[in-house]
């Protein structure tokens, strides 16, 4: 829901120019930026306009693969728009509309440039609604690695992160543009659709099923999910009577769930650790993919592609908070998810028994500093490094080496401090530097520094 007020400043002398310039019956306004500016991935997200919902209406056909979308989307212009883009890769465009009228665009790799008639004024809420239908497949991101919507022999295996959405839906994909979502998905009946949220309606008819659900926090794109399956749903209830609802491959083993037993008890630890927990409903996506091989911290329903060990699970719900709540401002702050949930992790680890934060933090530095182990560093991986061992292993050290540096009294403030500052938004490094030295009164530049920026392995800090 918040775009960066930094670039729209920068812009603001580039409109006034625009509008003087613009000749009468010319449609006023300027064309909104093709990306929000981030350096990793510059294609993401889109300038002029901040989402504020998106209703998604989805009919998939799990054997031809066959997927008709119609995306309403509601916005409003942080500026005076001649154009605007959303992002959007492959499939056929139909139709677009902009508050009910037809709307000109055009396509150029994952840019659709849509031009509302008469332009669109500063400040003006707006509803564009696009028809799209095509072929899904098994999509790859810049490091390889499947994502997005990915197409399974059941249905479909979803997880979009970092820049995913658009290989399902036309979207501002970038995850300063938080919005509310409501899925509606139809599918072959017997076939099981789960979103983010909660299942609202559940309707069957000429054999095909249609799932609602319902997302209402702010939720940035990338957690944004519509997996299709052979899946069981089961409800129970977590702390403070918060719904959980579950998805689990018909085809997998009773003992398939044993790493979500205690799911319940890991929400009031970390509660109990980061303050409440900060959404509506919670709950695990359980496919039988054999191959994607990973899982995804997805807004209120981690995907997992296969049965994920309890640890797996902690650190899943450890990104409601740091990620999912608190979201990176720009996709270089990638440490702020990894490392943290991993530190998760070991906490909730220590916390049942097993091995310490302090034993792990340890047995880690004891590693050769010849090792790749501890590069790239973590406050800086590059794209194609964004998910490498270092941003979730030494981003883990740095927050115990923090800990140990600031004292766990004050460590444990801080990590409150920092989700109660940023819930329902994004944050970035210099943000969480500050307001550890805050806390702690100290000068922590040098410390984070050597942590996050360098590369190798830190030997005095
Ligand atoms: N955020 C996910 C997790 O740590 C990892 C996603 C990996 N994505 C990828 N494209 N390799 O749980
Ligand atoms: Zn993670």
């Amino acid at each position: 829901m918040a775009m960066s007020r930094r670039a729209a400043a920068a812009l603001a002398p580039m409109i006034a120019t625009v509008l003087l310039a613009a000749p009468a019956g010319a449609t006023p306004g300027a064309p909104g930026a093709p990306g929000v500016g981030d350096d990793y991935f510059p294609a993401a997200g889109n300038g002029g306009y901040d989402v504020r919902h998106y209703g998604l209406d989805l009919r998939y056909e799990p054997t031809s693969r066959a997927l008709r979308g119609v995306a309403v989307i509601s916005a409003r212009a942080t500026r005076a728009l001649s154009t605007f883009n959303l992002d959007l890769r492959g499939f056929t465009v139909r139709a677009v509309t902009v508050d009910g009228r037809p709307a000109g665009f055009a396509r150029d790799g994952q840019e659709l440039r849509i031009s509302p008639h008469g332009g669109l004024r500063r400040g003006e809420p707006f509803t564009v609604t696009v028809r799209y239908d095509g072929t899904t497949g098994r999509p790859t991101d810049v490091s390889g690695a499947l994502y997005g919507w990915v197409s399974t022999p059941d249905g479909a295996f979803v997880a979009n992160e970092p820049d995913g959405a658009p290989t399902w839906y036309p979207v501002n994909d970038h995850p300063t543009d938080k919005a509310s979502y409501d899925f509606t998905i139809t599918v072959p009946e017997g076939k099981t659709a789960v979103a983010n949220g909660e299942l609202v309606a559940k309707r069957t008819a000429r054999g095909w099923t249609t799932w609602v659900w319902h997302a209402p926090d702010p939720m940035a794109s990338y957690l944004s999910t519509a997996a299709v399956g052979d899946y069981d749903l089961r409800w129970s209830k977590g702390p403070r009577a918060l719904p959980i609802i579950d998805a689990v491959d018909r085809d997998l083993g009773v003992d398939a769930t044993a790493g979500l037993a205690r799911t319940a008890e890991m929400i009031t630890y970390f509660s109990d650790l980061f303050g409440p927990y900060p959404f509506s409903s919670y709950g695990a996506i359980v496919d039988d993919d054999t191959e994607a091989g990973y899982a995804l911290e997805t807004q209120t329903r981690p995907i997992y592609s296969g049965p994920p060990r309890e640890s797996t699970v902690a650190h899943e719900l450890a990104h409601q908070w740091f990620g999912n709540s608190v979201s990176p401002a720009r996709w270089q702050e990638i440490w702020l998810n990894e490392g943290f949930a991993t530190y998760a992790e070991w906490l909730w680890t220590e916390h049942t028994g097993g091995q310490t934060a302090a034993a792990r933090f340890a047995a880690l530095y004891a590693r050769p500093a010849s090792t790749g182990f501890w590069n790239p560093p973590p406050g800086d991986p590059g794209a194609i490094d964004l998910f490498a061992g270092s941003v979730y292993t030494k981003g883990a050290m740095t927050l115990h080496a923090l800990r140990e540096k600031i004292g766990d009294r004050t460590f444990f403030a801080l990590l409150r401090a920092w989700h109660t500052a940023h819930r329902g938004g994004t944050a970035d490094t210099g943000e969480f530097v500050r307001l550890a030295e805050r806390l702690s009164g100290r000068d922590l530049g040098a410390f984070f520094d050597t942590w996050l920026y360098t590369p190798g392995k830190p030997t005095s800090w």
